[in-house]
């Protein structure tokens, strides 16, 4: 697997999963990773304690303007990127989470679905713009890149909690098949991950005990997943070794849900 001379965006880079993902690729892939935050101090700081190549930007993916400006400095700088994970996700608020879904006022619903799904269309729209000229020149063979949706298995098998959510992470499968078929043709390949309960500051750590060991339980391997386990899954789906697969959802829940 060799990821060394492959360039990596990774959206909602400053904390949780999207942290780590970014560590693993730039520490362990030797990539060169582009973190990202709302803030620019926080990309800078995640990027200071990074042992490896990284370039930190300030990105919102509710904010097409914010995206383009990124994504011409990226080029810019670097010529290409090879690898785009759409990771940002909309903080957990329970206000709406607890809600039924005819409870729920339609610019609050409109606000997850701005970030967890339109989010990761308007980078990957961006994105593929510039992957689809990302031809070997010397050889004319077509390098494409690799886009990873991350969702939620809520979007596989509904929940009786935070219907926006469950929405927004099942468009993400859609966006994901609609890029394997569309830009298959361009050697652009195309994933979800959905995720179960995988630890962070805004699930493990920010829960009860009675919380945690119910989710826990849910799991075939009676334990949370760690943000680790989800790079090393999202790297190797990012290099050569799934040539010849594009398209589909990969759960990564400790075997919650099998299809
Ligand atoms: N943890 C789980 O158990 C779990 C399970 C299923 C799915 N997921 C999904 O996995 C992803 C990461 O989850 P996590 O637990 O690591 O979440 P987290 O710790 O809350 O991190 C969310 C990240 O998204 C960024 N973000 C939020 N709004 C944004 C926006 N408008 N534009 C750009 N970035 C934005 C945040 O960056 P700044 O605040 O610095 O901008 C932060 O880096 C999310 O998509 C989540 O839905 C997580």
């Amino acid at each position: 697997m060799s990821l060394e001379d492959k360039n990596i965006l990774i959206s909602g880079s400053s904390r949780g999963i999207g942290y780590e993902m970014a560590k693993y690729f730039a520490e362990i892939c030797g990539s060169m990773v582009i973190v990202c935050s709302r803030h620019l101090e926080n990309a800078k700081k995640v990027s200071e304690i990074i042992n490896g190549k990284t370039y930190p930007i300030e990105l919102d993916v509710t904010n097409i303007n914010n995206i383009n400006y990124s994504i011409a400095d990226i080029l810019g700088k670097f010529g290409k990127i090879d690898i785009l994970i759409n990771n940002a996700g909309y903080r957990f608020d329970k206000k709406i989470w607890y809600k039924k879904l005819h409870e729920i006022e339609n610019d609050r619903f409109m606000e997850i679905i701005n970030v967890d799904l339109m989010g990761s269309v308007r980078l990957s729209k961006a994105v593929i713009k510039q992957m689809i000229k990302n031809e070997n020149e010397k050889d004319n063979t077509k390098k494409g890149g690799v886009i990873i949706n991350i969702s939620s298995t809520p979007a596989l098998s509904g929940h009786i909690e935070g219907s926006p959510y469950t929405i927004a992470k099942s468009g993400v499968i859609g966006l994901t098949k609609h890029i394997a078929r569309e830009y298959g043709i361009y050697n652009i390949r195309a994933y979800t991950l959905a995720l179960g309960n995988i630890s962070t500051d805004a699930t493990y750590f920010s829960m009860d005990n009675k919380h945690k060991s119910i989710a826990e339980e849910e799991t075939s391997l009676k334990r949370w997943g760690k943000p680790e386990e989800v790079a090393k899954i999202a790297s190797h789906l990012a290099s050569n070794d799934f040539s010849y697969s594009t398209g589909n959802t990969i759960i990564i829940d400790g075997g919650t849900i099998m299809i």
